[in-house]
């Protein structure tokens, strides 16, 4: 008789194919290898650092924890997995909302209550215990640590494992344009270690320094002016394009590119589904440009795009482009050559104020047009604000037609939004207001800006009711755009200013804490009261979320367009899909309109429920309907 084939290891065998489908990483590096070589080889010309990096995306995809190599493998094949109509954003402080990473997780009933399919939770690296040299997080000291007052990397993961068996992603900043002054390769170059200062920009010509003064626009023109800060006891001075304290990288150094990817990676593996690349476009300098958007900037974006899908294809890159229109989505690249999964709708966002304080719905329809003409892959997070100041970043060419100059609109705007025009019920701080050009950014809370605070203050309850409406108005129209929402943790019940920065001298110079206050859980319990602001509010938000995330119309493959309409006040947007149409309709005015619908018939208002027959809709001030025709 032959003797007994030997049976193959079936059990450890088929456990490994489960744990460690290596085969996946070379199946996907070959699909992008030549283009990645090609590109790395472009900037750096350095062979040798180029197999580094191969050899340690391999370290890091083995590293990969088993449940997160099943959910890229998931998400591989079913692809957009960052669109779907159920994402919900929210961000938040992690400080702020729960005090702590595991108090976060204790808190994710909460966050479920708010139909959050998606959590940014914001900058939580180390980062310098004195508040005022930490930007709020945004500078790094040690890219692999947590700060400790908020938890621990073991707490990371685990709160990033409790999110996904919930089908909650997380998002997390990856401040990649610079360190703080405190990280380590920073305390070392500092020390005079050349090695580390290559990692930096340092110089001691004055003469080049003036220049980049000259050609580079200042970030923080008044609370940080300046492009370098100049260290007594190297003699030298330091990049540092924003904050003093936050020192520019310097990604000509393969180096800095390498052990930045090797951080980007390291996160990922603990369980981050979302990276922010925060400030993107600053992260390389060339003398004699203005250092933003340059062509190696993408080169970049699209070698961390290729090195993500090779070790971790489950993770979206969100790119934080605070740009002019056409800067902007040239970050998504090409179809065949794409960079980032998902931007800012920046534009729209600052848009959207103006037409508040200006109630003309022209520029923002020209907006929205050019937003629905870019490529429906082309994915935005659309937000009514976020952690950052509002920036007037409007298309001034345009407005100058329509006899509107910049410097005196965006005073208009500051002094509407400070409630220093008739008719205005907002509240908030100027930030960084240039004595030079005149201009300046704003902040405050959605709340604070559409008059909550005042009416709240002044107890005048027909105030209230305008401002409740303006507020729930704005959120229908964000929701009503294709992408992705996010919601600022807070905004759902409508908190208002936080001023307590002002005495807080490690705040004060920074405006933008005034709508970063602690998370108020005592508002939570006026959900369940009726009539109260945030019963309101809340309710209102989560019936638009509820609906957004079971019609299909608003898939994210129903097209989006807005449509003219003669009361510039009105903003009319429509969403079509399979032979349906959603009419949403919103008055950007603080005056009853009544709006003609295209045609007389039967609609279903997606909000009531109800199927009626119309010709005309009664908006009041700030109104705003979702109706649905043809079924
Ligand atoms: C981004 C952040 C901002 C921070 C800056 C510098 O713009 O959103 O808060 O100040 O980057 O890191």
């Amino acid at each position: 008789m032959p003797a007994k084939k030997p049976q193959p290891k079936k059990s450890k065998t088929s456990k490994r194919a489960v744990t460690l489908d290596a085969g996946a990483f070379d199946r996907r590096l070959a699909r992008h290898h030549d283009e990645l070589r090609w590109l790395y080889m472009e900037l750096y010309d350095n062979g040798d650092m180029f197999a580094e990096l191969i050899d340690q995306m391999r370290c890091f995809y083995r590293e990969r924890p088993a449940d997160l190599r099943a959910l890229d493998a998931s998400r591989e094949i079913h692809g957009t997995w960052y669109r779907e109509q159920k994402m919900l954003g929210m961000q938040m402080y992690i400080d702020n909302f729960a005090g702590t990473i595991k108090g976060v997780e204790e808190k994710i009933g909460y966050l479920e209550r708010c139909g959050a399919t998606c959590i940014h939770l914001m900058p939580f690296l180390d980062t310098p215990a004195d508040k005022s040299r930490s930007d709020g997080g945004y500078a790094v000291s040690d890219f692999r640590r947590v700060r400790p007052d908020l938890g621990t990397m073991d707490d990371l993961a685990h709160l990033a494992r409790t999110c996904h068996e919930r089908g909650i992603s997380l998002c997390m900043d990856f401040v990649m344009n610079h360190t703080s002054e405190e990280h380590e390769w920073a305390r070392r170059a500092r020390s005079g270690e050349g090695e580390y200062m290559s990692r930096y920009f340092f110089e001691a010509n004055p003469a080049v320094i003036e220049q980049y003064t000259r050609d580079v626009p200042q970030v923080f023109p008044t609370t940080a002016p300046g492009h370098f800060t100049y260290l007594p006891e190297l003699g030298q001075s330091v990049m540092t394009q924003f904050y003093p304290y936050q020192w520019d990288l310097n990604y000509r150094n393969p180096r800095v590119f390498n052990e930045m990817m090797y951080n980007f990676l390291y996160l990922a593996n603990q369980g981050m589904d979302i990276i922010r690349l925060d400030a993107v476009p600053y992260i390389w300098k060339q003398l004699g440009t203005n250092c933003r958007n340059l062509p190696q900037v993408h080169t970049i974006v699209r070698m961390m795009r290729m090195i993500g899908e090779v070790v971790c294809p489950g993770i979206a890159l969100l790119g934080e482009v605070v740009m002019a229109p056409a800067e902007v989505a040239p970050y998504f690249g090409i179809p065949e050559k794409p960079e980032c999964h998902m931007l800012y709708n920046v534009t729209t966002m600052a848009t959207t104020w103006h037409t508040v304080a200006t109630r003309d719905t022209r520029l923002l329809r020209r907006q929205l047009e050019a937003i629905s003409s870019l490529p429906s892959s082309y994915t935005f997070l659309n937000y009514l604000r976020c952690h950052d100041d509002i920036g007037w970043g409007l298309d001034y060419p345009l407005l100058a037609a329509w006899g509107q100059r910049e410097v005196a609109h965006k005073r208009y705007l500051n002094e509407y939004f400070l409630g220093d025009v008739p008719g205005s019920m907002s509240r908030g701080a100027l930030y960084n207001a240039d004595p030079v050009t005149g201009d300046a950014r704003f902040c405050g809370t959605t709340a604070s800006m559409c008059g909550i605070e005042v009416a709240g203050f002044e107890g005048d309850a027909m105030k209230m009711d305008v401002a409740v409406q303006l507020d729930v108005m704005l959120h229908a129209y964000m929701l009503t755009q294709s992408g992705m929402p996010i919601i600022y943790s807070g905004d759902e019940l409508a908190q208002v200013n936080d001023y307590s920065y002002r005495d807080d001298p490690e705040k004060a110079e920074d405006s933008r804490y005034i709508h970063r206050g602690a998370f108020p859980w005592d508002l939570v319990d006026n959900i369940d009261v009726e009539g109260s602001v945030q019963q309101r509010v809340f309710d209102a938000l989560r019936l638009l979320e509820r609906v957004r995330c079971i019609e299909p119309l608003f898939s994210p493959d129903a097209r989006l367009r807005p449509k003219d309409y003669s009361d510039r006040a009105i903003l009319w947007l429509v969403r079509e899909c399979g032979g349906e149409t959603l009419h949403a309709v919103f008055n950007f005015s603080d005056m009853p309109k009544t709006v003609w619908m295209p045609e007389a018939g039967e609609y279903v208002d997606l909000l009531a429920g109800e199927r009626e027959d119309i010709a005309t809709v009664e908006l009041p001030a700030w109104g705003f309907f979702w109706k649905k025709r043809g079924w």
